[in-house]
Protein backbone atom coordinates (compact mmCIF):
# COMPACT_ATOMS: atom_id res chain seq x y z
CA UNK A 1 0.00 0.00 0.00
CA UNK A 2 2.03 2.61 1.03
CA UNK A 3 4.83 1.32 -1.67
CA UNK A 4 2.64 2.18 -4.16
CA UNK A 5 1.58 5.27 -2.89
CA UNK A 6 5.10 6.50 -2.98
CA UNK A 7 5.29 5.32 -6.51
CA UNK A 8 2.23 7.43 -7.39
CA UNK A 9 3.59 10.59 -5.92
CA UNK A 10 6.85 9.85 -7.53
CA UNK A 11 5.36 9.55 -10.81
CA UNK A 12 3.34 13.27 -9.75
CA UNK A 13 6.19 14.57 -9.25
CA UNK A 14 7.93 13.82 -12.15
CA UNK A 15 5.01 15.17 -13.53
CA UNK A 16 4.79 18.34 -12.35
CA UNK A 17 8.71 19.04 -13.18
CA UNK A 18 7.79 18.27 -17.13
CA UNK A 19 5.43 21.09 -16.67
CA UNK A 20 7.13 23.34 -14.60
CA UNK A 21 7.74 26.76 -15.60
CA UNK A 22 5.29 26.45 -18.71
CA UNK A 23 2.96 29.11 -17.61
CA UNK A 24 5.70 32.10 -16.55
CA UNK A 25 6.05 34.82 -18.75
CA UNK A 26 9.14 36.89 -19.21
CA UNK A 27 8.87 41.20 -18.44
CA UNK A 28 8.08 42.72 -21.24
CA UNK A 29 11.01 43.78 -22.85
CA UNK A 30 13.00 41.37 -21.25
CA UNK A 31 14.33 38.09 -23.10
CA UNK A 32 11.87 35.84 -24.55
CA UNK A 33 11.61 32.72 -26.74
CA UNK A 34 11.34 33.41 -30.50
CA UNK A 35 8.25 33.85 -31.96
CA UNK A 36 5.97 31.36 -34.49
CA UNK A 37 4.11 34.06 -36.64
CA UNK A 38 1.83 31.48 -38.21
CA UNK A 39 0.99 29.87 -34.64
CA UNK A 40 0.62 33.59 -33.29
CA UNK A 41 -1.75 34.21 -36.14
CA UNK A 42 -3.83 31.10 -35.28
CA UNK A 43 -3.80 32.33 -31.59
CA UNK A 44 -4.90 36.01 -32.64
CA UNK A 45 -8.36 34.93 -34.73
CA UNK A 46 -9.22 31.75 -32.23
CA UNK A 47 -12.27 32.71 -30.21
CA UNK A 48 -10.49 32.32 -26.83
CA UNK A 49 -7.32 30.98 -25.78
CA UNK A 50 -5.28 30.08 -22.77
CA UNK A 51 -6.31 28.44 -19.30
CA UNK A 52 -9.05 30.64 -18.84
CA UNK A 53 -10.58 31.33 -20.99
CA UNK A 54 -9.37 34.60 -22.03
CA UNK A 55 -11.13 36.34 -25.05
CA UNK A 56 -9.72 35.85 -28.90
CA UNK A 57 -7.70 39.43 -29.77
CA UNK A 58 -10.65 39.98 -33.16
CA UNK A 59 -13.14 40.13 -30.15
CA UNK A 60 -11.92 43.97 -30.12
CA UNK A 61 -9.29 44.43 -32.57
CA UNK A 62 -9.23 44.11 -36.40
CA UNK A 63 -6.91 42.81 -39.26
CA UNK A 64 -7.71 43.95 -42.83
CA UNK A 65 -11.14 44.89 -41.88
CA UNK A 66 -11.84 41.67 -40.00
CA UNK A 67 -12.46 41.66 -36.44
CA UNK A 68 -13.95 44.07 -33.54
CA UNK A 69 -13.60 48.03 -33.12
CA UNK A 70 -13.35 48.21 -29.47
CA UNK A 71 -9.73 48.65 -29.99
CA UNK A 72 -7.46 50.14 -32.25
CA UNK A 73 -7.03 48.63 -35.76
CA UNK A 74 -3.94 46.44 -35.75
CA UNK A 75 -3.58 46.25 -39.66
CA UNK A 76 -0.08 47.90 -39.39
CA UNK A 77 0.83 48.09 -35.76
CA UNK A 78 4.36 46.85 -36.25
CA UNK A 79 5.21 50.19 -38.30
CA UNK A 80 2.40 51.81 -35.67
CA UNK A 81 4.45 50.62 -32.82
CA UNK A 82 7.46 50.79 -33.97
CA UNK A 83 6.77 54.91 -34.32
CA UNK A 84 4.99 54.93 -30.68
CA UNK A 85 8.17 53.20 -28.97
CA UNK A 86 10.02 56.05 -29.92
CA UNK A 87 7.40 59.08 -29.30
CA UNK A 88 7.81 61.50 -26.51
CA UNK A 89 4.37 60.49 -25.06
CA UNK A 90 6.00 56.69 -24.76
CA UNK A 91 6.62 55.95 -21.25
CA UNK A 92 6.82 52.12 -20.77
CA UNK A 93 9.63 49.67 -21.26
CA UNK A 94 9.93 48.87 -24.50
CA UNK A 95 13.20 49.77 -26.49
CA UNK A 96 11.90 48.83 -30.38
CA UNK A 97 8.51 47.76 -32.25
CA UNK A 98 8.86 44.13 -31.00
CA UNK A 99 9.65 44.70 -27.46
CA UNK A 100 6.27 47.23 -27.88
CA UNK A 101 4.14 44.94 -29.35
CA UNK A 102 5.04 42.48 -26.42
CA UNK A 103 4.12 44.59 -23.34
CA UNK A 104 1.16 45.85 -25.49
CA UNK A 105 -0.12 42.01 -24.78
CA UNK A 106 1.21 41.24 -21.38
CA UNK A 107 0.78 45.11 -20.02
CA UNK A 108 -2.12 46.34 -21.83
CA UNK A 109 -1.82 50.42 -19.87
CA UNK A 110 1.78 50.55 -20.08
CA UNK A 111 0.84 53.23 -22.94
CA UNK A 112 -2.88 53.62 -24.23
CA UNK A 113 -3.40 54.13 -27.62
CA UNK A 114 -4.09 57.76 -28.28
CA UNK A 115 -8.62 57.78 -28.88
CA UNK A 116 -8.28 54.43 -26.32
CA UNK A 117 -8.76 54.14 -22.54
CA UNK A 118 -6.51 51.88 -20.19
CA UNK A 119 -8.86 48.89 -18.35
CA UNK A 120 -10.43 47.95 -21.16
CA UNK A 121 -8.38 45.36 -23.24
CA UNK A 122 -7.67 41.62 -20.95
CA UNK A 123 -5.44 42.52 -18.53
CA UNK A 124 -4.31 39.09 -17.87
CA UNK A 125 -3.12 37.95 -21.01
CA UNK A 126 0.94 37.78 -19.22
CA UNK A 127 -0.84 35.40 -16.86
CA UNK A 128 -3.46 33.37 -18.79
CA UNK A 129 -0.77 32.79 -21.64
CA UNK A 130 2.40 30.94 -21.83
CA UNK A 131 5.59 32.90 -22.89
CA UNK A 132 6.28 31.41 -26.13
CA UNK A 133 2.19 32.19 -26.99
CA UNK A 134 2.93 35.28 -26.26
CA UNK A 135 6.26 35.45 -28.71
CA UNK A 136 4.05 33.72 -31.24
CA UNK A 137 1.37 36.57 -30.89
CA UNK A 138 4.20 39.38 -31.10
CA UNK A 139 6.05 37.31 -34.34
CA UNK A 140 2.47 37.64 -35.62
CA UNK A 141 1.91 41.24 -35.04
CA UNK A 142 5.37 42.38 -36.42
CA UNK A 143 4.28 40.38 -40.00
CA UNK A 144 1.80 43.52 -39.84
CA UNK A 145 3.72 46.55 -41.51
C1 LIG B 1 -11.64 43.44 -24.58
C2 LIG B 1 -11.06 44.05 -25.76
C3 LIG B 1 -9.65 43.67 -26.15
C4 LIG B 1 -9.10 42.41 -26.32
C5 LIG B 1 -9.80 41.07 -26.12
C6 LIG B 1 -7.74 42.60 -26.78
N1 LIG B 1 -7.46 43.94 -26.87
FE1 LIG B 1 -5.70 44.75 -27.46
N2 LIG B 1 -6.42 46.62 -27.06
C7 LIG B 1 -7.71 46.92 -26.66
C8 LIG B 1 -7.84 48.35 -26.45
C9 LIG B 1 -9.10 49.08 -26.00
C10 LIG B 1 -6.58 48.91 -26.76
C11 LIG B 1 -6.21 50.39 -26.70
C12 LIG B 1 -5.94 50.86 -25.29
C13 LIG B 1 -4.58 50.43 -24.82
O1 LIG B 1 -3.59 50.82 -25.45
O2 LIG B 1 -4.50 49.73 -23.78
C14 LIG B 1 -5.70 47.79 -27.14
C15 LIG B 1 -4.38 47.92 -27.55
C16 LIG B 1 -3.61 46.90 -28.11
C17 LIG B 1 -2.32 47.07 -28.74
C18 LIG B 1 -1.60 48.39 -28.99
C19 LIG B 1 -2.00 48.85 -30.39
C20 LIG B 1 -1.26 50.04 -30.97
O3 LIG B 1 -1.74 50.55 -32.01
O4 LIG B 1 -0.25 50.47 -30.45
C21 LIG B 1 -1.92 45.84 -29.16
C22 LIG B 1 -0.63 45.49 -29.91
C23 LIG B 1 -2.94 44.90 -28.77
N3 LIG B 1 -3.96 45.56 -28.14
C24 LIG B 1 -2.89 43.55 -29.03
C25 LIG B 1 -3.84 42.63 -28.59
C26 LIG B 1 -3.69 41.19 -28.73
C27 LIG B 1 -2.52 40.50 -29.40
C28 LIG B 1 -4.78 40.63 -28.15
C29 LIG B 1 -5.09 39.16 -27.96
C30 LIG B 1 -4.07 38.39 -27.26
C31 LIG B 1 -5.64 41.73 -27.69
N4 LIG B 1 -5.02 42.92 -27.96
C32 LIG B 1 -6.88 41.57 -27.08
C33 LIG B 1 -8.73 46.01 -26.47
C34 LIG B 1 -8.59 44.62 -26.49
Amino acid sequence: MYRSLLFVSIVLLLALAACGGGGQSAPAGGSSPAGDAGNGKKLFTSTSMGKNNAPGCTTCHAVGGQGGQVGPDLSHVATDGAAIVKSPDYKGKAQDAPGYLRESIVDPNAYVVKGFSAGIMYENYGKDLADQDISDLAAYLMTLK
